[in-house]
């Protein structure tokens, strides 16, 4: 039960992300019409969320293994509250503009302890749905953003301000909670951490399971001695996790999410809709689609495996993204739906697989020791290809189309099928503390095996009669 409660209070900074990026959207025609902004105002107020995100994925690295995971989430909260009221109490674009880099500090504070907090209190069996609630958060969070920009559409000050409700909540509920039970370890608080153990599993304190728990967590504790150091991260130990890390975010970004979400309204006006109310009702409907199939990924996540729905994941992609780049490319109104139907697929198979995967398996893969420094970079590179992404977009469409572009991420994608089968391991139901002894076991990571549980290893060996 307990773990349920830690998931859901944790992904409440999932839903400020995906508010806080999703909210400019409906606000920016008021902001026009108030403060006659130009356009190199609009990109730096714009892109503040996501500059100042890197920042904050970068310290907060740091900051997780040093002050815990529960302070540094606490502390992104009163930015969250802080940033709102500043945002809706803003008297101009500049102050605005200053309001969404504090955001968006505490947007890449969240995006990477959120995740950390939830995996490192997970048990490993629900692990992936467990830290996948983040990623539906943040899809609830556009969505959320969405339908305030509707319910709020004469004040761009109190579609701002809203962001503070969520804000405070996720304060008070982490204010109740504990760090967790490996956090507590390395700073040798051994009692509390079992306190943790016993609450997050629903057993009596003297349970033997909570001290099996609990000398696993400390064992692996031990050999990490020692505060992860730049070295340590790109040395032969973490390496290769690191590759997994990054290059998951990178093919989640440059496949073009951002892009697609920012430009749907854009993309559902070329297919013929002319109102404007239509299209808002458009885009909520990619935002419902985007809810609704995470959902699904969470469902199959832990069942089907990350590397099955992984490579689901990207072919879809790269197909449904291939059918918007020719239906693009041909201009021909007849076409138009096969660009909706696209838009759909793509997004479906998005929210399914690339959406939750790169969260849940930077969560897993780095050993303890360079944890939250290893999350800090996948987080960063999370951010910087985000940014390049929307930053990008619309000089690429000058240049190369509309289609062009799409084949362009439709490549990313067919790519991150290679990556999927050639590099990323299957780390379904498999213990964080065994992870880390392979990659300690300096065997490939790609070739980790969940070991089998009591039962199944006989039926493996062949050896019942
Ligand atoms: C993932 C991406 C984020 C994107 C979201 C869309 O969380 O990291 O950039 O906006 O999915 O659902």
């Amino acid at each position: 039960m307990m773990i349920y409660v830690i998931a859901i209070v944790a992904a409440i900074a999932g839903f400020l992300f995906g508010f806080d990026e999703g909210v400019i959207a409906g606000a920016l025609h008021l902001l026009h019409a108030q403060f006659g902004i130009d356009p190199v105002m609009e990109g730096v107020m714009t892109s503040a969320v996501p500059f100042g995100a890197l920042f904050g994925a970068l310290l907060a690295g740091r900051w997780v293994d040093a002050l815990g995971r529960r302070k540094v989430l606490l502390a992104a909260a009163l930015l969250f509250a802080a940033g709102a009221v500043l945002a809706a109490s803003a008297n101009g674009i500049a102050m605005l503009s200053l309001a969404r880099l504090v955001l968006g500090f505490a947007i890449g504070m969240a995006s990477l302890v959120a995740p950390l907090y939830i995996s490192e209190s997970a048990p490993p069996e629900k692990r992936g749905m467990l830290v996948s609630v983040y990623q539906l958060a943040i899809t609830l969070g556009i969505l959320g953003a969405y339908l305030i920009n509707l319910a709020f559409a004469g004040s761009w000050r109190s579609m701002f301000l809203f962001g503070a409700v969520p804000g405070v909540a996720l304060f008070a509920g982490m204010y109740m909670l504990r760090d967790t039970p490996r956090w507590l370890v390395t700073q040798n608080r051994t009692r509390e951490a079992r306190t943790a153990i016993a609450s997050i599993r629903g057993l009596p304190l003297g349970s033997v399971r909570v001290d099996a728990e609990l000398q696993d967590i400390a064992r692996t504790a031990e050999s990490d001695k020692g505060r992860g150091s730049w070295a340590e991260l790109f040395g032969p130990v973490a390496r290769p996790a690191l590759v997994v890390g990054i290059g998951l975010f990178l093919l989640q970004q440059l496949s073009g999410i951002n892009a697609v979400i920012y430009y749907a309204p854009v993309v559902f006006r070329e297919a013929g809709f002319d109102s404007a109310s239509v299209q808002l009702m458009a885009t909520i409907g990619i935002g419902v689609v985007n809810v609704v199939m995470t959902v699904v990924g969470m469902a199959l996540i832990d069942r089907i495996g990350r590397r099955p729905l992984l490579l689901l994941g990207f072919a879809g992609a790269a197909l449904s993204l291939g059918m918007i780049a020719i239906a693009a490319a041909t201009e021909s109104t007849a076409l138009d739906t096969l660009a909706i139907i696209g838009l759909v697929l793509y997004i479906s198979a998005f929210a399914v697989s690339l959406g939750p995967l790169p969260w849940v398996m930077m969560a897993e893969v780095f050993p303890l020791n360079v944890r939250g420094l290893g999350m800090g970079t996948a987080s960063l590179a999370n951010w910087g290809f985000n940014f390049l992404v929307v930053f990008s977009f619309p000089l690429m469409v000058a240049h190369l189309g509309l289609g062009g572009v799409f084949a362009i991420y439709a490549l990313v994608c067919a790519a991150g099928v290679i990556f999927a089968l050639r590099v990323v391991p299957e780390t379904n139901g498999v213990p964080l503390e065994d992870i880390e002894r392979h990659l300690r076991s300096g065997q490939p990571l790609r070739t980790l095996k969940r070991a089998p549980a009591a039962g199944e290893g006989i039926l493996l060996g062949g050896s019942r009669p």
